[in-house]
């Protein structure tokens, strides 16, 4: 049986396949998928979580940032990833002032998992406690995100590496902890020095995925655009163009797939001290 079809026949992954993989320090791969003929391609090179990320917002609307993206939007793009993925933990994100307050979380949630989502992520730190666990308690899986937060651009002053000072890491730290005793069931770390990301993957026990956070994370996600260097703006640091090397598109994700499990990606070309 080919690799393709042994992916394809896979029970799908779940928080209980990332959590044993955490134990056993096998690392898994997360992208960004917006539609079905790329979700199908993606779920089949064995890519264990699909992200409908708000960088829908830069990379499908060509925005300069994910402020203008609404719920409607990810509910729609959800709707044709989920349609086309066997394999993958289909992850949506919660766009910008969508969860601001408790009322406004649990709608679009809702809007999100009838859209096919199986978690739900969100951007900040402990000051969204409440509402992971409010989220939880109904019986919606949440991804915290902490680092570098795109819907906070404005007020952070642009795309930056974040918890360089000693003080901005301990905060990070504590937002982390605080965030999981909370209930949420992942952490994404964005844009961070790779000591920062591996010294908070290892206080915590749920899995931690990376993007620009350095090589010791459980897991590594990247924007589908920037893996095969079509995005309209600026390629990341933190990223890698596998479809040079691979040739075909699934095959570049199956790359990524496999270096991310082998320890090779990232390389220290793509962290940050
Ligand atoms: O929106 C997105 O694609 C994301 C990833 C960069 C993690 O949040």
């Amino acid at each position: 049986m080919s690799k393709l079809n042994e992916a394809a026949l896979r029970k799908r992954v779940s928080v209980a396949t990332l959590n044993k993989m955490k134990a056993d320090k096998a690392k898994f791969a997360m992208m960004t998928a917006y539609d079905a003929s790329f979700a199908k391609l993606f779920d089949e090179a064995g890519v264990h979580l699909l992200l409908i990320g708000d960088s829908l917002g830069n990379v499908i609307q060509g925005q300069d940032d994910t402020i203008g993206v609404s719920v409607a939007d990810i509910a729609y793009h959800t709707r044709c990833v989920k349609a086309a993925s066997r394999y993958a933990l289909v992850v949506a994100d919660m766009p910008f002032m969508s969860y601001a307050t408790t009322e406004q979380a649990f709608a679009s949630a809702a809007e999100l998992m009838r859209a096919g989502a199986q978690m739900v992520k969100l951007e900040g730190g402990a000051w969204l406690a409440d509402t992971v666990r409010a989220l939880t308690e109904r019986g919606i899986p949440v991804c915290a995100h902490l680092g570098l937060t795109p819907q906070s651009v404005h007020l952070i002053g642009g795309y930056k590496v974040q918890g360089r000072t000693p003080e901005q890491a301990e905060q990070m730290l504590a937002d982390a902890l605080a965030l999981e005793a909370a209930g949420a069931q992942l952490l994404v770390l964005e844009c961070i020095p790779s000591a920062l990301g591996k010294r908070i993957s290892e206080a915590l026990s749920i899995p931690v995925i990376g993007i620009g956070a350095g090589p010791d994370t459980d897991g590594q996600v990247l924007v589908m655009h920037d893996i095969f260097n079509i995005s309209a703006g600026h390629i990341p640091k933190f990223s890698k163009n596998y479809l040079a090397q691979a040739g075909d598109m699934q095959a570049a994700a199956q790359a990524f797939v496999q270096e991310v499990a082998e320890g090779r990606f990232p390389a220290p070309e793509h962290c940050f001290e």
